[in-house]
């Protein structure tokens, strides 16, 4: 299980973290899932582990996201098909996706740059993750980057740490990562089925 050194939570960014702790779970050939595209810097992260024998479904709802995660991964050389986009909300997963998957990220919130208004938000981020957990793999981790600082960032927040709590309950292995540092910062829940 990730638990990155306290050295390195002091240091890194959140997202950093986010991609140590996936790294360590994903192999190639994998399929794994980008639950928010955004500009494509964790679906381009993402399909570099896989290679080009495994597959990264990645949703977003902007349009302009998807357009931007689409240009990022053909700047950087990604021009097979191991990427398949879907223009729309990762509340349903689960009709895109039906196979094992050993990662799902989320970086909530909104797009950098863009309608700050259009933001995750906590009833369909919590149906992502029951509905990534049902696909997650053995051993597999859902990630998430949670916000606190925009409007409905504290209550989406909550909401994925009271999810988490409720699957360590249940024997899933959880590390909350950076929730006390700030008030209203970000901080990484890690999630991983045992
Ligand atoms: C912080 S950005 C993601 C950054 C991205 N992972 C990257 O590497 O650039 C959050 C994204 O979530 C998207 N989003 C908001 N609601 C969503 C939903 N229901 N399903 C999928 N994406 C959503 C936003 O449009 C925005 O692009």
């Amino acid at each position: 299980m990730c638990v990155p050194s306290r050295g390195s939570l002091e240091t890194m960014r959140t997202t950093e973290k986010a991609h140590e702790c996936v790294r360590e779970i994903v192999r190639p050939g994998d399929h794994v899932i980008d639950a928010t595209a955004g500009n494509g810097h964790d679906t381009l992260f993402l399909a570099r582990l896989v290679g080009p024998a495994g597959r990264v479904t990645a949703f977003d709802v902007q349009e302009d996201a998807i357009s931007a995660t689409r240009a990022h991964l053909l700047g950087n050389g990604i021009t097979d098909d191991r990427v398949v986009l879907v223009h729309g909300s990762h509340s349903t997963l689960r009709q895109h996706v039906d196979c094992p998957v050993s990662v799902v990220m989320f970086n909530l919130g909104y797009l950098p740059g863009s309608d700050h208004g259009c933001t995750t938000t906590c009833g369909e981020t919590l149906i992502a993750l029951a509905e990534g957990w049902e696909i997650l793999k053995e051993s597999g981790v859902l990630s998430v980057v949670c916000y606190r600082g925009h409007p409905g960032g504290m209550e989406e927040a909550a909401g994925v740490v009271e999810f988490a709590e409720g699957l360590q309950d249940q024997g899933a292995s959880v590390v909350i990562s950076g929730q006390e540092d700030t008030e209203a910062g970000p901080f990484l829940v890690i999630m991983r089925k045992e």
